[in-house]
């Protein structure tokens, strides 16, 4: 790849900036200056430093967020705030975006990733890979809901929801709940308590397949994927 793409998508610098940085001799390429932004390496294997500290080329980035309700699950926005006004400058550069959408009230895990591969393997409904939630229910859900959704409901547009796991965690005027489903449609869990006459007054996801939310993640913050989330994620690639 280009000298200049790699230093700008390590966020070393606007390409204006890198163009600079090379001209003041700053770059150097295995111990070597170059000027020259348009010179190939390979960032396997060459060693690109500015002012003498060694620059580790990553493609991908993998975060795992705490969403927190407000923001909307888009990268950007005319009017609302998104998920990606939450992270810092320094991951901006690798252009990450949320797996999957999250309706702006809801809270809990988003992933956040640059790779394109691994959102597809995460959210196609073809995959099976089971999404999670915990929910406050206004209403007594009941064995019938866990049957229906066992079944498939229909959603208010004619489509048969795929079945859903049900758990109760706790019933009364307010019911808690846990819904595992593998798709993920407009609203999903939202029109599926409709369909069975009931109203969500809170949500959170708390698992992506194997990926859980972080229980010391508060809302709205981030941390990046540890070694073993990413070989959870690796998985799913190489299958
Ligand atoms: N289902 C919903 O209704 N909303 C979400 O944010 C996620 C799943």
């Amino acid at each position: 790849m280009r000298l200049d793409k790699l230093l700008s998508n390590m966020g070393i610098g606007s390409r204006k900036e890198v163009k600079a940085l090379l001209k003041k001799k700053q770059v150097t390429i295995n111990g070597v200056i170059s000027k020259d932004g348009a010179e190939k390496v390979d960032p396997n294997k060459d060693e690109v430093a500015v002012n003498g500290e060694f620059i580790r080329y990553e493609q991908f980035i993998y975060l795992m967020m705490n969403k927190a309700p407000g923001y909307i699950s888009a990268t950007t926005d005319k009017r609302e705030k998104t998920v990606i006004d939450l992270l810092g400058d320094d991951v901006q550069h690798f252009k990450p975006f949320p797996v999957g959408r999250l309706d702006k009230d809801t809270e809990g895990l988003l992933l956040l990733t640059n790779d394109g591969e691994l959102a597809h393997e995460l959210v196609s409904p073809k995959k099976n890979i089971g999404k999670t939630y915990f929910a406050r229910i206004n209403g007594k859900v009941t064995v019938d809901d866990i049957t229906a959704f066992r079944t498939g409901v229909v959603l208010d547009d004619g489509y048969q929801a795929k079945p859903g796991e049900l758990v109760i965690l706790q019933c009364d005027t307010i019911s808690e709940i846990e819904l595992t489903i593998t798709e993920g449609k407009f609203h999903q869990v939202k029109r599926m308590f409709e369909a069975v006459g009931k109203r969500v007054i809170y949500l959170k996801r708390l698992r992506m397949g194997d990926l859980q939310l972080d229980p010391a993640l508060k809302l709205g913050s981030y941390r990046a994927l540890t070694e073993s989330e990413l070989a959870y994620c690796k998985s799913l690639k190489d299958k």
